[in-house]
């Protein structure tokens, strides 16, 4: 492991956000096929909307429908009207198709691997690698625009995104440990806490000793916007 990243693992054992969906830093993750279930739950309600806003919606679904086979069973009003304030209803209707075709299937259990994954509705590729690596503990390169933005300051990648994104992926692989599940999400909370898009906190960051941006003039200039 690089030093980037025990610098990072380290820091995410101190300031992990506890999330209902998210397994407390260092720990095994659990084995019980409700564990899946529910990092799929989350990640489909996290796509359009905010981690605040999707926590009172996850503690309903998971108290109302605690299993994939207890929502597959739901009729689809039912879902259709607890799903009422999340927008985006195409989600939730590929919320109800996805978990009856993890019942009809794969026996109720969500396949582990990212190529399985992606075959069921709703689930593209940064939500396969996100449940890959969340609930499973796999080795899968989880990118989302906050990882983005870390990773293009770490190494100072001057291509403007879209761009950039082979080369982020290339980074990401270099330093994306065999368990991805802690590494991926202390990216995501540092992201969102320290190495924010406007003003990021350099002296205070784990990463700093290791990132190309912090020893520039703005590291906010990171990433790149593609010239108008
Ligand atoms: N956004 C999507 N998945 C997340 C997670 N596991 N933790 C924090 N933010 C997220
Ligand atoms: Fe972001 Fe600064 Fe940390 Fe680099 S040192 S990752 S720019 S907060």
């Amino acid at each position: 492991m690089t030093h980037t990243v025990s610098n990072l693992l380290n820091w995410y054992r101190g300031n992990a956000r506890a999330l209902p969906w998210r397994n407390p830093p260092g720990e095994a993750l659990p084995t019980d096929p409700d564990w899946p279930y529910r990092v799929w739950l989350s990640e489909i309600m996290l796509q359009q909307t905010t981690v605040a806003a999707v926590k009172a919606y996850f503690a309903a679904f998971t108290a109302r429908w605690p299993t994939v086979a207890a929502l597959a069973a739901a009729d689809d009003a039912d879902v259709m009207q607890a799903w009422a304030g999340l927008g985006y209803y195409a989600r939730a209707r590929n919320l109800l198709a996805c978990a009856r075709a993890v019942v009809a299937d794969h026996g109720g259990r969500f396949p582990s691997d990212e190529d399985a994954l992606r075959t069921l509705p709703g689930i593209g590729p940064y939500t396969s690698a996100a449940i890959a690596a969340f609930a499973f503990g796999r080795h899968a390169i989880v990118i989302d625009g906050n990882v983005e933005r870390v990773v293009t300051r770490l190494d100072a990648i001057d291509t403007p995104l879209p761009a950039a994104r082979p080369q982020i992926r290339g980074a990401l692989e270099t330093l994306t440990p065999q368990n991805a599940s802690d590494f991926a999400q202390a990216l995501m909370d540092l992201a969102t806490s320290i190495c924010t898009p406007r003003n990021p906190r350099c002296l205070i960051c784990p990463l700093s000793p290791d990132c190309r941006a912090a020893r520039s003039p703005n590291p906010a200039d990171w990433p790149r916007k593609a010239p108008k």
